[in-house]
C-alpha cells in the first residue's frame, strides 16, 4: 500500500551487534516509502555504529543523561522526522516522554516467547540458556509494543521453532535469530502501513 506524497522514517536503537539493524536496513533499502533513517546507540563502539557508516545509515550516540532528559532526543527524532522507532537489542528501559510522544509506535523484539524469559537480564545468552535449562519444547521470538517496563507492551507477533534434545543454548540462538531476521523486517512494514494510514 502506497499513500502518494506520505512516507515514514525509521529510528533503529540498538547497542549490539547490528544484526536486525542490518536486516532493516537490506529490506527497506529502496523502499519506495519506508525508510531506516537513524540508528543510535548508547554504546559508541557498538559494531551496529560500524555497520551504519559503511551504508551511509546517519548515526546518534547517546548518553545516560540525555537519554533519562530526552529534550534534545527528541529534537534530534524530530530533525529526522521519525515516525517510528525500533529497538533491536537495546537494553536500556525508555523515559516516560520518549513513550508518551510515540505512542504504539516504539516496537521491541525479544528472543524469546514473552511472557516466558522476559524482565531484567533477560537478554542475549542468558535467554536461551535459560530456556534450554527449563527444558521447554520450544522458543521463539515475540515482537511487542515497549512500555515502561522490561519486555511487558503488548505483543504484537510471535513466532515459535522446536527446541530438540540436542539443541544447545548456541543452536537455540541460531534458530531465534533466524526468525527474527526472516519475520521483524516484514512486521514493521505492517506497522509502518497502519502509521502511515493513521496519519492525518
Ligand atoms: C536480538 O536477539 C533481539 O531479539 C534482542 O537483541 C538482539 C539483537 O541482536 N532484543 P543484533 O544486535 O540485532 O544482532
Amino acid at each position: 500500500m502506497q499513500v502518494k506524497g506520505k512516507e515514514i522514517n525509521i529510528c533503529v536503537f540498538a547497542s549490539g551487534a547490528g544484526s536486525n539493524a542490518r536486516k532493516i536496513w537490506d529490506y527497506f533499502n529502496n523502499h519506495p516509502y519506508i525508510h531506516l533513517s537513524l540508528i543510535i546507540s548508547n554504546k559508541p563502539n557498538a559494531p551496529v555504529l560500524q555497520m551504519a557508516t559503511l551504508y551511509d545509515i546517519p548515526t546518534a550516540t547517546i548518553c545516560r543523561k540525555d537519554f533519562l532528559q530526552p529534550a534534545n532526543l527528541l529534537k534530534l527524532l524530530k530533525h529526522h522526522a521519525i515516525d517510528m522507532i525500533v529497538l533491536a537489542g537495546f537494553l536500556w528501559l525508555l523515559p516516560k516522554e520518549l513513550i508518551a510522544s510515540y505512542p504504539e509506535k516504539i516496537i521491541n523484539i525479544h528472543p524469546s516467547l514473552l511472557p516466558k524469559f522476559g524482565g531484567k537480564g533477560m537478554y542475549g545468552m542468558n535467554v536461551h540458556r535459560a530456556v534450554k535449562n527449563s527444558g521447554e519444547k520450544e522458543s521463539g521470538i515475540t515482537i511487542h509494543f515497549v512500555n515502561e517496563e522490561y519486555d511487558k507492551g503488548s505483543i504484537i507477533f510471535q513466532y515459535s521453532c522446536p527446541i530438540e534434545t540436542a539443541d544447545t543454548p548456541e543452536t537455540i540462538s541460531k534458530k531465534v535469530q533466524a526468525l527474527e531476521h526472516l519475520h521483524f523486517p516484514k512486521v514493521l512494514e505492517i506497522l509502518a502501513n497502519k502509521i502511515l494510514k493513521e496519519q492525518p
